[in-house]
C-alpha cells in the first residue's frame, strides 16, 4: 500500500514537525487540532522552520509555499482522517487521551488506513487493542527536532502484520528518513538506552561525584557525545525523562531503572528543564 495523503494528529512539538517533513516531500496532510489557535501556532512554527531552511538555501521560496499548501488543518478528528492513508498520532504522552483518539480514528479512518503513534512509551500492543484493526497499527517513533533528526523507531506490536510495517519503512524513507525496525517493548530501544544513561548522569550529580558540567564534558569529550546527558535531560524536559523512567521501572520490574532521586525532586520543585528556564542548567 502506498501513502499518498496523511493525517497528523496534535500540532504540538512534534506533530507539527511530522505534518512538516510530510508536506515538504510532496504528501498532503491533513494537520489537526483541538482548538484554531493551537493549529495556528503549530502552522507558524512550520512556516518560521521552513523561512529558516530557504535563508539556508536548503529549500527555494516556491518549496515553502508549496509545503505550506500541501498541509490542511482540521479541528475534528473524524473529519480529518476520513480521506488518508496513514494516520500519524501525537497528542500528549497520557494514555487516556490516547485512547479516547484511537477509537475516534478506527471508526473514521478508511478501512485500509494505517494507525500509527508517535508515542515515546506507551505500548503499541496496547492502543492497537482499542481498535478493530491492531494489525494496521504501528509506532512511527520520530525524533525532536523532527525536520533535523534522521531516526524513525518503526515499532512492531504484537499483531502489526507485514504490509502495515512495510508501507511504514517506505514512508520514512520517502521522508528522507532512516526507519529501523523495533518490537514493542518498554522504551523500545531508544529510551530504553537513552534513559538509563540520563538517570546515572543524575546519580552522579546527586551523589557528589561531579557537577552536571563536568559530568557532560566527560561524556562529549570522553565518549563524542555531541551534547551531555545533563544538557539533553533539560532539552527533553526533566518530567518527561521521569515519566519514561517509570514506564521502564514498571515495565520490566528491575530496580536497574528506578528513578533518581534528584531526578524526582527537581520535578516536584518544578524544575523541568529548558521549558521552565531552569533545570541543571539556567537558560534565558
Ligand atoms: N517532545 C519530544 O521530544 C518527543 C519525542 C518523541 C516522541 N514524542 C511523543 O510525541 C507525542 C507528542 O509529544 P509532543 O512533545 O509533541 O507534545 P505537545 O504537548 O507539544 O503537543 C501535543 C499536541 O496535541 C494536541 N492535542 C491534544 N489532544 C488532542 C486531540 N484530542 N486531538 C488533536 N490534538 C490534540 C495539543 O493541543 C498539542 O498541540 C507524545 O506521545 C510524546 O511522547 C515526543
Amino acid at each position: 500500500m502506498e501513502v499518498k495523503k496523511v493525517a497528523v494528529i496534535g500540532g504540538g512539538t512534534m506533530g507539527n514537525g511530522i505534518a512538516h517533513v510530510f508536506a515538504m516531500n510532496s504528501i498532503p496532510v491533513n494537520l489537526i487540532e483541538t482548538k484554531q489557535e493551537f493549529a495556528d501556532r503549530a502552522l507558524s512554527t512550520i512556516e518560521k522552520n521552513l523561512n529558516r531552511m530557504v535563508k539556508k538555501e536548503k529549500i527555494t521560496d516556491g518549496e515553502k509555499v508549496s509545503t505550506l499548501d500541501s498541509i490542511e488543518v482540521f479541528l475534528d478528528v473524524e473529519e480529518g482522517v476520513k480521506d488518508v492513508d496513514l494516520v500519524i498520532e501525537a497528542v500528549p504522552e497520557n494514555y487516556d487521551i490516547k485512547k479516547s483518539v484511537f477509537e475516534k480514528i478506527d471508526k473514521a479512518a478508511p478501512g485500509h488506513a494505517i494507525l500509527a503513534s508517535n508515542t515515546s512509551s506507551i505500548s503499541i500492543t496496547k492502543l492497537a487493542a482499542i481498535t478493530s484493526r491492531p494489525e494496521k497499527c504501528i509506532g512511527m517513533h520520530f525524533f525532536n527536532p523532527v525536520p533535523v533528526m534522521k531516526l524513525v523507531e518503526v515499532v512492531r506490536g504484537l499483531e502489526t502484520d507485514d504490509e502495515t510495517y512495510e508501507a511504514t519503512e517506505a514512508a520514512a524513507k520517502l521522508l528522507a528518513k532512516v526507519p529501523v525496525p523495533v518490537n514493542d517493548s518498554p522504551g523500545f530501544v531508544s529510551n530504553r538506552v537513552l534513559m538509563p544513561m540520563i538517570n546515572e548522569a543524575i546519580f552522579c550529580v546527586g551523589e557528589g561525584v561531579a557537577t552536571p558540567e563536568h559530568v557532560d564534558e566527560v561524556m562529549k569529550l570522553g565518549m563524542a557525545h555531541p551534547m551531555g546527558p545533563l544538557r539533553l535531560a533539560d532539552f527533553i524536559g526533566l518530567d518527561v525523562c521521569l515519566d519514561i523512567l517509570k514506564v521502564l521501572y514498571d515495565g520490566f520490574k528491575d530496580p536497574k531503572y528506578r528513578p533518581a532521586p534528584l531526578l524526582v525532586q527537581m520535578v516536584d520543585a518544578g524544575k523541568l528543564g529548558n521549558k521552565t528556564g531552569e533545570g541543571f542548567y539556567s537558560y534565558d
